[in-house]
């Protein structure tokens, strides 16, 4: 089943209704962009379709096609990126969920890829999600500017590489048992966490003005910070069956977080500092910028 994503009041039911409709949609396209599971190799594509379809809170496509809607970038643009993001994503948590990296047993609600398929079978998974990103970004003539289409391409890989997500797994597995400081750990969450989902707001702002490329870019810096921070939290506070993974894992494998270096309370305090300042990224927009506001609201207080 898909997460709704329920806030608190009523200005926000028009809010939820548009994430439903999004994360549906968003649904849809990766159905169509995956192969079908009765296709050889019928394991692989079986296997990929689990992992990438019927879960997650879908926030990275939900910011691709908010900023869309406030730059202007065309919605076939926009399902593209956001499927490709998603792809991404769900390559990245089949890897880390691996007995060589977090040993998770446990995602999205389900047993994680390797636990229902086997090792070999996740780990090109996470190859084949990843080139079907590219896959689906590179359809030709997605935007009439070939060398736009080049940058959004460039935007993905950089986002996902060794600069970016995987760059940010290395140094979260090489932290294990030490101390970080709270630059290092600021600058690890960017990585891991921050590329991807700055990557979904650039490209949904692919058809945008400068300034308003600058802005959502400075929103995407701190909301993707502060979605890893209330991760850690979550990580601490919440119950496995909510979270659809395994509760105190950052603490039973000694890994440093935001509540290891922090405490809780003043994590939580970081994270509402951080969604402050994303907040504030967005007043050149102005009320056309309510979409994402609620989307940040929804990230700093979301409980899973
Ligand atoms: C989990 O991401 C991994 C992190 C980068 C913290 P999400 O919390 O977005 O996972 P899904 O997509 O909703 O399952
Ligand atoms: C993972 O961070 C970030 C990724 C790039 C997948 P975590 O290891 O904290 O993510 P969860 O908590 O397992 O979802
Ligand atoms: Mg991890
Ligand atoms: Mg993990
Ligand atoms: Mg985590």
């Amino acid at each position: 089943m898909m997460n709704n994503l329920v806030l608190a009041d009523t200005t926000e039911l028009d809010f939820s209704a548009w994430a439903l409709s999004k994360q549906t949609r968003l649904e849809q396209m990766l159905d169509l962009a995956l192969v079908p599971a009765d296709l050889a190799p019928k394991t692989l594509h079986s296997a990929m379709r689990y992992s990438a379809l019927g879960g997650g809170k879908r926030v990275r496509a939900l910011l691709c096609y908010a900023v869309a809607e406030l730059c202007g970038t065309d919605l076939n643009v926009a399902d593209a990126a956001a499927c490709a993001v998603e792809l991404i994503h769900a390559y990245s948590l089949v890897h880390d969920d691996m007995p060589c990296m977090d040993d998770d047993d446990l995602r999205r609600g389900k047993p994680s890829c390797h636990k229902q398929y086997d090792d070999a079978s996740a780990l090109l998974v996470g190859d084949a999600l990843q080139s079907l990103a590219f896959d689906v970004l590179s359809k030709p003539k997605l935007l009439n500017d070939a060398s736009l289409q080049l940058s959004m391409l460039q935007i993905l890989a950089q986002a996902a590489g060794s600069k970016g997500m995987a760059g940010g797994q290395a140094i979260d597995l090489a932290a294990v048992g030490k101390p970080l400081t709270q630059a290092e750990l600021e600058s690890m969450h960017h990585l891991k966490t921050g590329a991807l989902i700055q990557a979904a707001v650039l490209l949904g702002a692919i058809s945008g003005s400068h300034k308003q490329i600058a802005a959502v870019s400075s929103f995407a810096t701190n909301i993707g910070l502060a979605f890893q921070v209330v991760d850690d939290i979550l990580d601490v506070e919440a119950d496995s069956s909510t979270l659809g993974k395994t509760a105190g894992k950052d603490a039973n494998s000694n890994k440093p977080t935001y509540v290891t270096i922090l405490g809780l309370d003043l994590a939580k305090q970081h994270a509402q500092h951080l969604y402050a300042n994303a907040i504030a990224a967005l007043a050149p927009f102005g009320d056309n910028a309510q979409r994402l506001s609620a989307l940040a609201a929804f990230i700093t207080q979301r409980n899973f």
